[in-house]
């Protein structure tokens, strides 16, 4: 995979196909990897750009747990498309990807021709959460990522998927335990500080598209509709027989989804 360096760190991205360029922020603690049935089906008409969060894939973690910030992550996001020569670009994130994709728009949000935010939430963390995060941050430190995985595959992923669908199990329970434990300890400060994005989103006018797994237990179906309500007019899509990974559960629906919305802007 290519790599650029923004800020002194080494960013890991995919970049496949040619024509308007589509940039693909991953869910936590995944890594790009999880876009590969969207570069699959839309890099024959889009750039589709996936960089890797810094601490997953192939992108070097944080030498601080202390310097994990979501306005760091986003800087990432704009050195990168600074380093591609990229002025403007569609940008969508799942779930983490959707809160670097929203402190984005509070950075820089003339990069962005349209946003999609998949599985996501515009509210920060509750002290609940936080709490949460902070147990984790220790665990992972003691045990690894590993330690982990099972627990939050069960989350992730929908009950059709893990009824029906082994083989998808199977490779987001060994990507988790491949992740690294600063990568994952990293994620999880930024996200646990992250800013409140309600007022934010109620700003934008770029043309969004508001995705969102039926069977969602971690950003689940109201969430989506309470951005709706914030953004005014997004496209809303509901992906059936899909959980919180809602791309990687029903490709084809969230793929037709995203076709949609794009071309769709082509005609703008
Ligand atoms: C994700 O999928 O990126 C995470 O579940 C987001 C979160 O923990 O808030």
């Amino acid at each position: 995979m290519p790599t650029t360096t923004v800020d002194g760190a080494k960013l890991s991205y995919g970049d496949e196909g040619k024509g308007p360029a589509l940039v693909l922020l991953h869910a936590f603690p995944l890594s790009s990897r999880m876009w590969a049935p969207q570069v699959q089906a839309l890099s024959d008409r889009y750039r589709v750009i996936t960089p890797d969060t810094r601490g997953f894939g192939d992108s070097p973690p944080f030498g601080d747990r202390q310097e994990a910030t979501m306005e760091r992550l986003a800087a990432d996001v704009v050195g990168l498309l600074d380093d591609l020569q990229l002025d403007q670009v569609v940008l969508g994130g799942l779930s983490m990807g959707g809160y670097i994709a929203m402190a984005v728009m509070a950075l820089a949000p003339e990069r962005v021709r349209a946003l999609v935010l998949a599985d996501t939430r515009c509210g920060p963390d509750g002290e609940e959460a936080r709490h949460r995060r902070s147990a984790q941050q220790v665990q992972v430190a003691e045990e690894g990522a590993g330690s982990i995985a099972a627990g939050m595959v069960e989350l992730l992923l929908g009950d059709t998927t893990r009824a029906h669908h082994a083989d998808i199990v199977s490779s987001v329970t060994e990507e988790i335990a491949s992740a690294s434990a600063a990568g994952v300890i990293g994620a999880l400060q930024a996200m646990k500080h992250r800013d409140d994005s309600t007022g934010l989103l109620g700003t934008l006018g770029q043309p969004t598209l508001v995705v969102v797994g039926e069977e969602d237990a971690i950003s689940p179906l109201d969430e989506a509709e309470t951005m709706v309500a914030i953004l005014g007019e997004p496209t809303l899509a509901t992906i059936p027989g899909a959980g919180h990974l809602s791309n990687l559960e029903n490709p084809e629906a969230f793929n037709s989804a995203l076709a949609s919305f794009l071309s769709a802007l082509e005609d703008d």
